[in-house]
């Protein structure tokens, strides 16, 4: 069995899909992880480099090659719904999770990180507000089921996950 976990950046889809993957004695995998592994070097340093196209094109890499894999819990990059042949591959590879959170909440759990490209702008809520009004059609449409993170621990929201998928 394969988990996938889908949500803006700071939805929790690290902690949680941790957690999840201890419970369920699965891998804990994590798109951007496994693409600095592949590529030797940062996020960020890919991103300033080359782009955030560029950076897709490796999202979109990865993913191909976990199709091979099986008892994992993935953790995507907050912008990979973006493409629609990632969502495809998605589908193949096992139920799709959103974690959901509101922008304030987001960005409180964010705001002392650096690690993240795309919120080291000057007004970093306004820009999460934008971005996430953007993607939310796109979280909707890949994800088979979510969950609103926003007041809940990361033990509370794993087991409401797991009782998803026994229910299923
Ligand atoms: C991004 C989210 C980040 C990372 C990159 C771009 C995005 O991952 O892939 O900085 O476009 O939302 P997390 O969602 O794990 O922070």
């Amino acid at each position: 069995m394969n988990i996938i976990l889908i949500g803006f950046m700071g939805s929790g889809k690290t902690v949680v899909g941790q957690l999840l993957a201890k419970e369920l004695g699965l891998d804990f995998l994590d798109t951007d992880e496994l693409i600095e592994k592949s590529e030797g070097r940062k996020i960020s340093e890919i991103f300033r480099v080359e782009g955030e196209e560029h950076f897709r094109d490796l999202e979109t890499e990865v993913l191909k090659t976990l199709q091979d894999y099986d008892n994992f819990v993935l953790s995507t990059g907050g912008g990979m719904v973006l493409r629609q042949a990632n969502v495809d591959i998605f589908k193949t590879i096992g139920p799709v999770i959103l974690l959901w959170a509101a922008p304030e909440t987001i960005f409180a759990r964010v705001q002392k990180e650096t690690h993240r490209p795309l919120l080291q702008v000057a007004d970093p809520l306004a820009e999460i507000k934008k971005r996430l009004e953007l993607r939310l059609p796109f979280y909707n449409a890949a994800a088979d089921w979510q969950v609103d993170t926003g007041q809940k621990d990361p033990g509370t929201i794993a087991k409401e996950i797991i009782i998803w998928l026994r229910s299923k």
